[in-house]
């Protein structure tokens, strides 16, 4: 194991810079909102939609699943997120389909926009170039928000994210109130000061938590609504960064199945992490099943570590969780002397599959 609180030892086993993307995770986010409030977005207002479908994958497609949550309180529009090569029957060329690929060329994402294109839909692209870039110009129906390309895309979360949330609001399909954006970002930039690799493990939560799960299997519970996806997001962070198998699930589902799968194999359990997001004042049902399972499985884990969220409001609570994950994630990389960018596997198989064209 490395110490984290050795710069040079972080700086050499991590030759792209993953931490300082995270470290600058704040000012990322801001040049979010500077984009969205730069985009063009006259070929696609001023239309009634029927509802809103987001395609896209991975580090591009999670856009969608927050955003459907955070919507599901503040929106009249049906909202879906496809990670597929399909979009399902019941969207109509009335929907808007906005498409999210930071590369511009993932093949399930480019498959949906041509089914919406033969539809005649109108659509947003979210994109650094690539092949979604290009269809621009052979499409009238759409408008394209391009982001700053070179970095990974799941390293361009604020790029992706921040504009797709605000055009909708611009759009009138969501109700995004200013007060909240404020308060999500100052949050962030405080923990992203606190996070900072100078900080040492003892006063640093997200070193601390790559340091709890040490070599143990994370598994991440989330619950309904909004930290569904961020647990969701918390496992594909430490799966690409860590190069860590890790698994989630969301109460109160979990408590329908999973916790009764905690009776055997305790000598493989008992070298697993739970990590628990947690709404301190959240629904008092989901208070009441989290801390009844806490005591229901305690004796079959090696660990469990417990991430309340911070702020008031959905969006600063979604968006402040997710950066512990995505921060938290490339320490644990480097705490194995794994170098968090590279995604080997994604390509080798983005590789493979070409060679079948
Ligand atoms: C890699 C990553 C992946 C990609 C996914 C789709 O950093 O996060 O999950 O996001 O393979 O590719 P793009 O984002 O280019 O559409």
């Amino acid at each position: 194991m490395n110490n984290l609180d050795h710069l040079d030892k972080l700086r050499e086993l991590d030759p792209q810079g993953m931490l300082a993307v995270e470290e600058g995770f704040y000012q990322q986010l801001q040049q979010g909102v500077e984009i969205a409030g730069q985009s063009d977005l006259s070929k696609i207002s001023g239309k009634k939609y029927s509802g809103v479908v987001f395609t896209g994958m991975g580090g591009s497609g999670i856009s969608g699943d927050i955003i459907t949550a955070l919507a599901a309180d503040s929106s009249q529009a049906p909202m879906v997120s496809v990670k597929g090569y399909r979009l399902p029957r019941f969207i109509t060329k009335d929907w808007l389909v906005v498409a999210s690929s930071y590369s511009g060329n993932t093949e399930e994402t480019l498959s949906c926009v041509q089914q919406a294109m033969d539809m005649g839909a109108t659509m947003l692209f979210i994109t650094s170039g690539g092949r979604l870039e290009q269809l621009v110009q052979d499409y009238d129906s759409v408008s394209a928000i391009t982001v700053p390309a070179g970095l990974q895309p799941r390293g361009a979360f604020g790029y992706l994210f921040m504009p797709a949330y605000l055009a909708l609001a611009q759009l009138g399909l969501l109700a995004v109130k200013q007060s909240h954006i404020e308060e999500g970002l100052e949050i962030v930039k405080k923990l992203s000061s606190q996070y900072n690799r100078k900080v040492e493990t003892g006063k640093n939560f997200a070193k601390q938590v790559a340091v709890n799960i040490g070599d143990r299997l994370p598994l991440v519970y989330g619950q309904e609504g909004y930290l569904a996806p961020i647990a969701y997001r918390w496992k594909c962070e430490i799966n690409e960064n860590a190069k860590t198998p890790c698994f989630w699930a969301q109460f109160p589902e979990l408590n329908h199945n999973e916790t009764v799968g905690w009776e055997r194999l305790d000598k493989l359990t008992k070298d697993f992490a739970l990590i628990i997001l947690s709404r301190p004042e959240g629904h008092p049902r989901i208070r009441a099943r989290v801390e009844a399972t806490k005591k229901l499985i305690d004796n079959n884990l090696g660990k469990v570590i417990e991430i309340p969220v911070k702020g008031q409001s959905s969006f600063a609570q979604a968006i402040s969780t997710l950066y512990t994950g995505d921060i938290a994630s490339v320490y644990l990389a480097l705490y194995h002397g794994v170098d968090p960018t590279p995604v080997e596997k994604i390509e080798k198989l983005k590789a493979e599959l070409a060679k079948l064209d």
